[in-house]
């Protein structure tokens, strides 16, 4: 006979923005329970201050990851048997490399920042009245950037990034993972400006290749894979050659 659960969750959850302190709550232990119900449960029931921040509840918004017993997660997905098994205790942090806003909540505006500032939006010359570009599904590029696309924002590889955590100007694990999205797109006209944008100092060659972000991402995206992509594109238009 399996061990049957414990009636009761001990969550430890962070108070506070920097500074602050963890408070402990205990929850009623149900099947099929995600964090995410978890945290609901505590903030509607046991103390309306508590801050934190999701909106889809089915893994598409990206806003509702926090650190769960030290590990970046998308707590919407991530059942609590996942996390602790038949055991009772959470701890509940804010993603690190955040500035915290209020206890599981954070900053996100720099994180985004640094995807405008990789070139992460698209450019086309493209106009209004001109028919559908027509890209093959099979083609190289195409495949490269269909490989990334699907990144919903949510910063789990951001905050599991060592490099980001020693400098904060990094561009990080997601904006980089876009700009080689961008970069593979055929029907994109800003490939210079991103290459540039993404050599420099704080770019692509600052990734030690650790793959926290890739170990990580909620959606088996390789951010780690989209870098080495930009390594090499900057290494070929250096030496004067297309990829
Ligand atoms: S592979 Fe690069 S971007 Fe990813 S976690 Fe490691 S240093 Fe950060
Ligand atoms: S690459 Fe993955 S972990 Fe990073 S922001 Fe996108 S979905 Fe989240
Ligand atoms: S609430 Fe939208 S991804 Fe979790």
């Amino acid at each position: 006979m399996p061990k049957p659960l414990p009636a009761l969750l001990h969550v430890e959850v962070w108070r506070g923005t920097d500074t602050g302190r963890f408070q402990t709550f205990d929850v009623p232990r149900r099947e099929h329970q995600t964090i995410l119900d978890v945290v609901t449960e505590i903030q509607r029931t046991q103390d309306a201050t508590l801050a934190y921040r999701f909106a889809c509840r089915v893994g598409m918004c990206g806003s509702c990851a926090m650190t769960v017993n030290g590990r970046p997660r998308w707590t919407c997905r991530t059942r609590v048997s996942d996390v602790v098994g038949r055991k009772a205790r959470i701890r509940l942090e804010p993603l690190r490399n955040f500035t915290v806003v209020k206890d599981l909540a954070v900053e996100m505006t720099r994180f985004f920042d640094k995807w405008r500032d990789a070139k992460g939006s698209f450019e086309s010359d493209r106009q209004s009245d001109q028919d559908f570009a027509v890209v093959p599904p099979g083609s190289r590029e195409r495949q490269a950037a269909d490989a990334g696309i699907e990144c919903i924002g949510c910063g789990i590889c951001y905050s599991a990034c060592d490099v980001v955590a020693w400098d904060p100007g990094y561009l990080g694990p997601a904006a980089l993972n876009r700009a080689w999205t961008l970069l593979n797109d055929v029907r994109d006209k800003a490939n210079d400006a991103r290459i540039d944008a993404v050599a420099g100092g704080s770019g692509c060659h600052a990734c030690h290749t650790h793959m926290s972000c890739t170990a990580f991402c909620p959606k088996s995206l390789a951010p780690t894979y989209a870098i080495s992509g930009l390594k090499r594109a900057v290494t070929a238009r250096a030496l004067g050659r297309t990829r």
